[in-house]
């Protein structure tokens, strides 16, 4: 079948529509011997995106990194995937060839009624009670921090946002105050999110992943010992209310399922947090009248203590768009992988099962289709009078949607405004004059060139 009807065609029986599908029937093609496309994605996959969109349409398939999979395009496409009513998707397959080894049965790694269980359960950790704790302890860490950028006056803010976070891991996510264990802990994170983005996937001696693998090993031993302790007293860090985190049917997790869970929930915290805050503070630093319109809804807030309380979150409207839109431009996690687990009908064509099908939300967060001048930082597109409510909802997808929608988008939001309420009123944010940086794009956005900016006191 040939017709480019973006119509889901999943209620029609496969076989009778087709004979077993073939991946060879979906258009596209395989690029060179050997390396397939791969030269091309790690160079520029938004790029590659758009010309196979435009030679092949919405549904196209590709190889690269050694092997095929199908690309849809669209905000049909994303609502299929993503909701995915009929259960087609296998998200533990789509995203085992980057994250099995050293984070396996994540919650990303779970599929169907296994992870709506364990959704459920890790959902208590993120309830209002849980967040005012972690709120609290991103505003004891903060100050200190961006103090210490403020001494620097001009650094690379991509490393040392990545350290930042790093230390928040260790604080929020655990608990730990600075000290020798914190560390240790700290130096295992880093070898495993480094393995995470490393582009051997074996764990070599000597490799990313060789160390990335011996930190997990650490690690795994590090939780294991505190576990029976922390299901017992108050803390108010993600890992205690992970150890204490029961369903409405009073299910829990087993040891094991909290040292995987964590493990996980580090990884996912991460480099997102880091690469987002990093696309909002460029954006900021070239647009310095919004940089001005934050401060000014910051400094409103009158705050005494400078410390950003729980129920002025959601006073911060302005901040929250501009987040919002940095996460438009420059989507941390820009493809989203599954695999079929059964022949799938969609856009005219049928996928076969075990098929690698992905999404992309840079290319749709870009499209002209979709955006006014879509390369404009326009923070505003996020108001209602900006068009926000008549936009299909799949059209702005940085933390995904459906079952595995990111269970921690309240504190990446949370965390940021933290930041925000601490860096602005103290700092102006600037880069050289006509500065313009560059973003590599897999596995996730960051500057080239690390983002060199200035902070001038205020
Ligand atoms: C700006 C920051 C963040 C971005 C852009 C982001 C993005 C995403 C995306 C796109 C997914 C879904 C992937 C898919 O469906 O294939 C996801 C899932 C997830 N995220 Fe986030 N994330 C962020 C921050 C966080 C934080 C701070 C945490 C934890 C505190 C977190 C924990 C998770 C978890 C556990 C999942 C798996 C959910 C599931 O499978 O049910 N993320 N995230």
């Amino acid at each position: 079948m040939t017709d480019n009807s973006t119509a889901p065609l999943s209620k029609v029986a496969p076989s009778t529509v087709h004979k077993p599908a073939r991946l060879r029937d979906i258009p596209g093609n395989s690029g060179l011997p050997i390396l397939g496309h791969t030269l091309k994605v790690i160079k520029n996959p938004v790029a590659l995106g758009k010309k196979m969109l435009a030679k092949y349409g919405p549904v196209y398939r590709t190889n690269a990194f050694f092997r095929d999979s199908v690309h849809l395009y669209g905000v049909e496409a994303n609502e299929f995937l993503l909701l995915d009513k009929d259960k087609n998707f296998s998200s533990e397959m789509g995203w085992w060839p980057y994250l099995g080894r050293l984070f396996p049965r994540g919650l990303m790694l779970l599929d169907f009624d296994e992870h709506k269980a364990h959704r459920r359960i890790m959902a208590t950790a993120f309830k209002t009670t849980p967040m005012k704790g972690y709120l609290e302890r991103l505003n004891d860490a903060m100050p200190e921090r961006i103090k210490a950028w403020g001494e620097k006056g001009s650094f690379e803010f991509y490393p040392a946002i990545k350290t930042l976070s790093l230390d928040m891991a260790t604080t929020v996510f655990l608990g730990l105050e600075p000290g020798e264990e914190s560390e240790k802990v700290n130096k295992a994170l880093t070898n495993m999110v480094a393995a995470s983005v490393g582009i051997i996937r074996i764990p070599l001696p000597g490799t990313r992943m060789g160390k990335g693998v011996k930190s997990r090993k650490y690690l795994v031993q590090y939780l294991d010992t505190q576990i029976a302790e922390r299901r017992v007293k108050t803390g108010s860090d993600i890992f205690t209310q992970l150890c204490q985190a029961e369903a409405e049917d009073g299910t829990k997790f087993t040891n094991q399922e909290i040292i995987d869970h964590m493990i996980f929930l580090w990884m996912a915290a991460h480099d997102t947090i880091t690469s987002s805050v990093t696309s909002l503070v460029y954006q900021l630093a070239r647009n310095t009248d919004w940089q001005q319109k934050l401060r000014t809804e910051i400094t409103e807030l009158g705050l005494n203590d400078g410390r950003l309380p729980y129920k002025l979150l959601n006073k911060l409207e302005l901040t929250e768009f501009a987040f919002k839109e940095a996460l438009r431009l420059n989507p941390p996690v820009p493809m989203m992988p599954r695999k079929t687990v059964r022949e799938v009908a969609f856009g005219g064509y049928i996928l076969p099962k075990n098929t690698i099908v992905n999404i992309s939300p840079i290319s749709i967060h870009r499209s002209e289709d979709i955006w006014d001048n879509p390369q404009d930082f326009n923070p505003l597109r996020f108001s209602a009078e900006g068009g926000a409510k008549e936009r299909h909802r799949f059209a702005w997808i940085p933390f995904g949607g459906g079952a595995h929608m990111c269970v921690g988008l309240h504190f990446a939001y949370m965390q940021t405004k933290v930041i925000m309420t601490h860096l602005l009123p103290h700092f102006e944010i600037t880069v050289p004059e006509g500065y313009k940086a560059k973003f590599q794009i897999l596995p996730l956005i960051k500057p080239i060139d690390g983002l060199p900016i200035t902070l001038k006191a205020l």
